[in-house]
């Protein structure tokens, strides 16, 4: 199991080197584009008109305008109308391009789109990654990338297709591509503090926003309007924001945990259905345990880090700590162009236009799915294993837990509002 950063340096040089010699059209090869003295352009779809989405187009065209290739939105697509035609007027796109409903990403999917980006709440990314690969699209996608064990092994399937079929897919998980975390993992890598033994990570910060239902507004609006107060949607804060930490562990450390054992409550949410606060040990074996802490709270101390505990030394995500390094490791100067959320996309085009592209999604589902893991601990009371997740002969209920609504109820329109303001109590659920 590969839990590498396999990026790599592309200096601007280097890449126009690879285009010169190869042309961006044979580079392209499931696109079709061409590229021709300068006239090609990289051809953009987005699935998820939000925050992130719109921002994430963005940085993939900063990106390519760093690497000197000209990009062109071909398709916007949002659930909600008004979301995509925000996206459309900030990115000067033509209303024909633009497409709305539950099932707007087949818009995108079915344009002659190069590279998608799949930028809506997590609940979608299995069914709209799968789409993806299957019609040969390189894709960005942002984390988490599932909200249950199914959808997390539906990603690494379908990463190992994108794999056989030679096709890029970088992942929102971006300290991956943030100089200072990958310059640490390199040192860390070469036994700067010897063995990783133990770590504690963190994201306790604020609450998050939150929307109440309008009269006579459907389920399935109501639930894409406030996904991220539903595990339905989002997986739980453990899965959709503290992951970032929990990708951390796993890549410092070189594998996902063997086990999880955790606890959490709710104490002020009014909507949804998630929990307030967690707090997991990770048991990654051989006596390697990471304690993961993530809580939504106003009013409290706030930390978002990770610190790990090697054999000789210690180290933040972000470089040594107090122990400090036991040996001076020299890392390479790695690049970051504009910050990690536009090299993440520096790294994904030139993945495909140097012809080297970069496969992520083994490493975030896995970190997902880890994520998962832990919730399902917390909401349980139980002792949750790695290997009942992942082999479906142990006949562990975990391996097909599902939540619904699932994507494809949105799709049907069948979907059915779950009880609000109550959550899962260990022990019984
Ligand atoms: N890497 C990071 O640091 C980072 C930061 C913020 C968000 N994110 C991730 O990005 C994703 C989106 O978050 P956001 O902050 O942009 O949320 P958002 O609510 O601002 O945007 C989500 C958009 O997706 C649309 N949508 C929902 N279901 C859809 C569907 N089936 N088809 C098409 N569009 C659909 C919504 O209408 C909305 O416009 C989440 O997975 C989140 O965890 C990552």
């Amino acid at each position: 199991m590969s839990q590498k950063n396999n990026t790599q340096k592309l200096s601007r040089r280097d890449f126009v080197k690879g285009a010169t010699a190869l042309s961006l059209s044979s580079l392209l090869a499931n696109s079709g584009s061409v590229y021709a003295s300068g006239s090609e352009k990289i051809k953009l779809g987005l699935v998820g008109c939000g925050e992130r989405g719109s921002g994430a187009l963005g940085n993939c065209i900063d990106a390519a305008k760093h690497l000197g290739v000209e990009t062109e939105v071909v398709g916007l697509a949002d659930y909600f109308e008004h979301r995509t035609m925000k996206a459309a007027e900030r990115y000067g796109v033509s209303p024909e391009l633009c497409h709305c409903g539950p099932d707007c990403y087949k818009q995108i999917i079915n344009s002659d789109a190069d590279v998608v980006l799949l930028v809506t709440p997590p609940n979608f990314r299995p069914l709209h990654f799968e789409a993806a690969v299957e019609a040969g699209k390189h894709v960005f996608m942002e984390k988490p990338v599932a909200v249950d064990p199914p959808g997390a092994r539906r990603i690494l399937k379908a990463g190992e297709l994108a794999a056989e079929k030679g096709l890029a897919v970088v992942a929102g998980t971006q300290r991956r591509h943030q100089a200072v975390y990958r310059q640490t993992q390199y040192c860390v890598e070469n036994n700067a503090i010897g063995k990783i033994k133990a770590g504690r990570i963190w994201w306790c910060m604020r609450s998050l926003w939150h929307k109440t239902r309008e009269p006579g507004e459907s389920a399935a609006d109501y639930m894409v309007r406030n996904w991220v107060s539903f595990t339905e949607m989002s997986g739980d804060h453990i899965v959709e924001q503290h992951m970032h930490q929990i990708d951390v562990a796993n890549w410092f450390i070189g594998k996902p945990p063997e086990a999880a054992m955790g606890f959490g409550g709710r104490a002020r949410r009014k909507t949804g259905n998630q929990y307030d606060f967690f707090s997991v040990d990770y048991d990654y074996g051989n006596d390697v345990h990471i304690h993961s802490m993530c809580r939504q709270i106003d009013g409290c101390y706030n930390r978002v880090s990770e610190h790990f505990v090697g054999t000789e030394g210690s180290t933040w995500g972000t470089g040594p700590g107090p122990d400090g390094f036991a040996r001076d490791v020299k890392a390479p100067e790695f690049e970051e162009y504009q910050g990690p959320q536009v090299q993440e996309h520096v790294n994904l085009l030139a993945g495909i236009l140097n012809g080297n592209v970069l496969n992520e999604a083994e490493n975030v589902a896995n970190s997902t799915m880890t994520a998962i893991m832990g919730r399902i601990s917390a909401y349980t009371g139980q002792l949750v294993r790695w290997r009942e997740l992942m082999d479906e002969s142990l006949g562990s209920p975990w391996y097909s837990l599902k939540v619904s609504p699932t994507a494809e109820d949105f799709v049907n329109g069948t979907v059915v509002l779950p009880e609000e303001d109550i959550a899962p109590v260990p022990g019984r659920a």
